[in-house]
């Protein structure tokens, strides 16, 4: 995907909060607000495909799924606790006008920088 999708405002997603939006080409995302830094990775679990926006953004930035409880780093994707098996794949994100847009995928070196 090229370019960056507004797809919620941040007065709509409070710190601490997830919200689950689906990009045209289908990509499942998740986009949240960490202790005011907004960001956005895959809305699936690299273990079993659960959603991780039903999941629990921790105050220290993991991101836990609740269906086995692997644990992300929500601005790098990288696994943070077992039993998942790879790290998320990371989206840049801006904010314009108030919009939280979600842009491309993030490749890995990237996102652990
Ligand atoms: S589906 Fe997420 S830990 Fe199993």
């Amino acid at each position: 995907m090229n370019g960056y999708l507004p797809v919620v405002a941040v007065a709509d997603l409070p710190e601490g909060e997830m919200v689950a939006v689906t990009l045209p080409d289908g990509e499942p995302v998740c986009v949240f607000n960490h202790a005011g830094t907004v960001g956005a990775v895959s809305d699936m679990c690299t273990h079993a495909l659960f959603r991780l926006s039903d999941g629990v953004l921790h105050a220290d930035g993991t991101l836990e799924c609740l269906w086995h409880g692997a644990k992300f780093d929500c601005h790098t994707g990288a696994v943070k606790r077992h039993p998942a098996p790879a790290p998320l794949p990371v989206y840049a994100v801006r904010v314009r006008d108030g919009q939280i847009c979600v842009g491309p995928r993030v490749v890995a070196e990237e996102a652990e920088s």
